[in-house]
């Protein structure tokens, strides 16, 4: 059964590309690797509305690999503004500048060697390779994963190496034999996954559509569709808080440059405090918002090696203003905004510390909450704060 289904699989699933794959996506039907490596890259953590509107204004912006590799980082953040997961971008961009260095401005064409450029893991570089070179190398992203797990009932944790090497094993077996059907072969794969197989709502469970596999899937067959691939048992991710300044002069707000190494690692954003585990003894979180600081405490959380308060009433009490949640991969972060107006815009000492013009936020990366955040200010008229 099977070895009829490892057989025919590919012929199969690129006729189903034929009659119900998505067709017309601006970053089919490219050999150029530099368009397919960027769109990959998008496509990895983004969904594919969005990147259908990023992805040509980012090749409009960095056509390239030299363009890309010849701009300033934080340009190619700023591009990436509202994408997410910013290591994609600083890895973009070092990954470029490999390119140019190690391989001459050509990306390479063998999977192995493409598996070695930052930022490019062992499926990214079998889609890449497949796309752009017509190369025999497998895909196996966590949508190919639950479709080999259910088509061949595979019953251990996908997290597990044996099983995933198990996978990659079966991935390379199912491969057309021509290469030049590689790129229709790997995007049917990834369509299939990604409207028809999918997690909670598979077609074979609505009766609607014909799965081309339905006679031969394990999982099917056993009526097992939607407990396999195995999930992992997840702990909940950890709660923090974080104290961040809005200090305003003007039509300006202060910005600091957060560290690379750091979450949104290179992105200007507000100064903020360190965080803290999330205090679990608070009913609720507004009840810490009923708490005022004064200016001198709420520097000293946020701005601990400054000593610039002279444009400031440091006793006076400053009222909490809005608390932002953010939800990371791996850890929720609430924000407890402070809105301070300063007479004057005091400069402040190192090079990762900018007063911006609230009109010209757009050339800075921001991390997505605090850019809605200051959209929002810039509506509002700094008289207001101060009331
Ligand atoms: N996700 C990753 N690569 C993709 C592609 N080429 N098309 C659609 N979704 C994807």
């Amino acid at each position: 059964m099977s070895e009829a289904l490892i057989k025919h699989f590919a012929k199969k699933l690129i006729a189903w590309h034929g009659l119900d794959g998505r067709r017309g996506l601006p970053w089919q039907s490219v050999r150029d690797p530099y368009a397919v490596w960027v769109s990959e890259i998008m496509l990895q953590q983004t969904q594919v509305a969005t990147v259908l509107e990023r992805y040509p204004r980012f090749m409009k912006r960095f056509p390239t690999v030299n363009k890309l590799a010849a701009a300033p980082l934080d340009d190619v953040l700023a591009e990436w503004a509202g994408l997410g997961y910013y290591t994609r971008a600083r890895n973009l961009h070092a990954c470029a500048n490999q390119v140019i260095k190690e391989f001459g401005g050509n990306f390479p064409r063998d999977p192995i060697l493409l598996e070695q450029l930052k930022g490019i893991g062992r499926s990214t570089a079998g889609a890449i390779a497949a796309f752009a070179f017509h190369e025999r190398a497998p895909i196996l992203d966590a949508n190919v994963k639950r479709i080999l797990a259910r088509l061949f009932g595979i019953e251990g944790a996908i997290q597990e190496k044996s099983v995933n090497d198990q996978l990659w094993l079966l991935a390379q077996e199912l491969l057309p034999k021509s290469p030049t059907d590689m790129p229709v072969y790997t995007q049917a794969l990834m369509d299939f996954g990604a409207t028809w197989c999918t997690s909670r709502k598979p077609v074979c469970m609505s009766g609607t559509k014909k799965c081309p596999f339905a006679k031969a899937c394990q999982a099917n067959l056993s009526d097992q569709v939607l407990l396999l691939p195995r999930k992992p048992i997840k702990a909940k991710s950890p709660e923090f808080d974080c104290d961040m300044l809005l200090l305003r002069h003007g039509n300006s707000v202060l910005l600091q440059k957060r560290p690379e190494k750091a979450i949104w690692g290179g992105l200007w954003s507000l100064p903020e405090s360190v965080w803290r585990a999330k205090e679990k003894n608070l009913a609720s979180h507004s009840e810490k918002a009923k708490v005022n600081l004064t200016a001198k405490e709420l520097f000293k959380l946020v701005l601990p090696n400054q000593k610039t308060l002279t444009t400031l009433k440091a006793s006076e009490p400053i009222k909490p203003g809005s608390e932002i949640k953010h939800v990371f991969t791996h850890r929720r972060l609430w924000m407890q905004i402070w809105h301070v107006s300063s007479s004057s815009a005091t400069p402040f000492s190192g090079a990762d510390f900018k007063w911006v013009s609230l009109h010209q936020l757009g050339k800075y990366g921001l991390p997505q909450p605090i850019k809605v955040l200051l959209q929002g200010l810039s509506l509002t008229r700094d008289d207001d704060l101060k009331n």
